[in-house]
């Protein structure tokens, strides 16, 4: 298989890279080594991937469109689509990186893919297009239009842009709505990540919401299993739709487009999520409470039936058994 990833220095797009080389297809990494967070964890992602002869990458901006293009020349089996302006709260800083990022990036890739279609394209979405809805657990059934932060508006855009194009075009595509992400060679400004760093320097973690919030906290190799097993399942187009349809199908009635949730489908209290933090460390968070965010929402929860239906998996590693993972990897690559 010869694969595009793009964002292959960042969390997501690095673990999904070293999957598919450890398997032995080809892969082609795009990154443009944006500095949101330290460089030098994404020069360190990088260096790890490039150990493998089969991988080549292109240090570029998906904005450039003249640079993608080259990088698309030869079009490509699969394609998975990472690379973004990625978090909630720095969306209300800078809105702009993330039309930069991720609409015009996102519009990009699609034109290139409309001229030389993938058998199946995997994009990232988020569970924060899911915004206001009250209900739980959160269905790919469910309405989400009624985003709460510009990130999520921008994500949503991507999935509605997405369904033209595959309909247009003839693309498959599915969308993937993550729900936070955490594992070894995280995000510096994801919760855990931010936990462990402030507890070891003896700082306190600052809890929102005075701590009452609940995350569908997902293992990253859970949400690599699930994208492996996705890659063969691309939504079909009309002509050779399946009949009985599957049940809670989110495929397009016009387009060979799906959205799929990927999510551990059990939310966990922040305050548990900070007492297995502090057993896999051996020390006491020092907690300070504060206000609800502006643009948070209190609780996410994944359906994963939909997941489960479409490759007989579903995530199940618990945080009990993933967070100790990121504390070894964390004291490893800090030496801390
Ligand atoms: N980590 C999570 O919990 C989570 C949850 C929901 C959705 N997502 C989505 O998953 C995807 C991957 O997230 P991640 O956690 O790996 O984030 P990340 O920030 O670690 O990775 C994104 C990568 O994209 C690159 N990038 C950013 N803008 C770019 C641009 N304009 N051109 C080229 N490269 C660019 C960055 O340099 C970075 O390496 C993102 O689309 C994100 O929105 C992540």
């Amino acid at each position: 298989m010869r694969v595009l990833v793009t964002g292959t220095a960042g969390f997501i797009g690095f673990h999904l890279a070293r999957r598919l080389l450890a398997r032995g297809d080809e892969v082609v990494g795009v990154d443009g080594f944006t500095p949101y967070y330290d460089l030098s964890l994404k020069r360190a992602r990088q260096a790890e991937l490039e150990r493998h002869q089969a991988f080549r990458s292109h240090e570029i901006l998906l904005e450039d469109l003249a640079a993608l293009t080259q990088v698309f020349e030869t079009g490509f089996d699969l394609v998975y689509h990472f690379a973004a302006q990625a978090g909630v709260r720095y969306s209300l800083e800078n809105p702009r990186a993330y039309v930069d990022a991720n609409l015009v990036g996102t519009y990009n890739l699609l034109e290139l893919m409309r001229h030389k279609p993938p058998r199946h394209a995997l994009l990232a979405s988020t569970s924060s297009v899911y915004g206001a809805n009250a209900s739980i657990p959160f269905f790919e059934t469910d309405h989400a239009d009624h985003p709460l932060t510009f990130y999520a508006a921008t994500k949503k855009a991507n999935e509605e842009m997405a369904h033209a194009y595959s309909h247009l075009f003839k693309i498959p595509v599915t969308m993937l709505r993550f729900f936070t992400v955490y594992g070894p060679w995280g995000r510096p400004d994801m919760a855990l990540f931010k936990f462990v760093s402030a507890m070891l320097a003896d700082r306190p973690i600052d809890l929102y919401n005075y701590g009452k919030m609940r995350r569908d906290f997902t293992f990253i190799d859970d949400l690599v299993e699930a994208m492996v097993r996705l890659a063969p399942v691309a939504p079909p187009h009309l002509s050779t739709r399946p009949q009985p349809a599957i049940e809670g199908d989110s495929l397009s009635p016009q387009a060979p487009w799906r959205v799929v949730n990927i999510g551990a489908g059990s939310p966990i209290d922040l305050e548990a999520f900070v007492e297995a933090t502090e057993l896999a460390l051996g020390c006491k968070a020092q907690r300070n409470y504060m206000d609800m965010q502006q643009g948070d929402v209190p609780v996410t929860f994944a359906n994963t039936d939909l997941l489960f239906r479409l490759t007989g998996y579903r995530p199940a590693t618990s945080i009990h058994d993933g967070v100790p993972v990121f504390v070894e990897w964390y004291r490893d690559y800090f030496r801390a």
